[in-house]
């Protein structure tokens, strides 16, 4: 089962993937794994990253992965791979997430960028355009320790992805939000 591991950035993927592979849970750290095998496509110089070749990082995963072994990718671009059978996405409310990205010291407008896109669902979209909705779980990172997060997704594992009143897709609304940002 390739499960991706996806979310805004600063929802807390690699903390909480950091648990699983302690618990002997197999990670791949997407971004490490693509440059290693060759799927970097350029440089995006206005936000100062690297362009990953998704088809060809599709390719290389198709190969070197089956679907009987679970194997979590941890990355803010793994939802956007066809070769995912499952998706499990981080969501953290916009006031958290500005606070984490602050204290990970990026820059105001990256900070911005991102809770602007945590607001809006970006990622949820992405995931739901590319695979089924039943396929798709999001966890509300907001209070719940990185622990507790890795405790939700080892029983998801084990309840073999069967959907879930709590985290399949649509029980997360952060609308309010840019509603209060309009007022003020
Ligand atoms: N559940 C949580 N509660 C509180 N703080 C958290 C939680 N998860 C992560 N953090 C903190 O938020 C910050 C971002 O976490 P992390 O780097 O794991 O996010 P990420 O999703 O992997 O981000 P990126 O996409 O940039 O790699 C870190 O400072 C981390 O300590
Ligand atoms: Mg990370």
């Amino acid at each position: 089962m390739r499960v991706a591991l996806s979310g805004t950035p600063g929802t807390g993927k690699t903390s909480v993937a950091t648990v699983l592979k302690n618990q002997g849970y197999v990670i791949v750290q997407l971004h490490t794994f693509a440059q290693e095998n060759h799927c970097i496509a350029g440089v995006d110089k206005k936000r100062n990253s690297q362009l990953i070749d998704m088809e060809k990082l599709d390719k290389v995963i198709q190969k070197n992965f089956t679907t009987d072994a679970l194997v979590f990718f941890d990355g803010h671009i793994a939802h956007l791979l066809h070769t995912m059978d499952k998706v499990i996405l981080l969501r953290c409310h916009p006031k958290e997430l500005k606070k984490r990205l602050m204290n990970k010291k990026w820059n105001a407008k990256k900070i911005r960028e991102n809770v602007d896109a945590e607001t809006i669902d970006v990622i949820l979209c992405e995931a739901v355009e590319r695979h089924r909705s039943e396929d798709i779980f999001e966890i509300d990172t907001t209070k719940k320790s990185v622990e507790e997060i890795a405790t939700v997704i080892t029983r998801i594992v084990k309840k073999n992805f069967q959907p879930t009143r709590t985290y399949s897709i649509g029980q997360i609304d952060w609308s309010e939000e840019i509603i209060q940002t309009n007022r003020t």
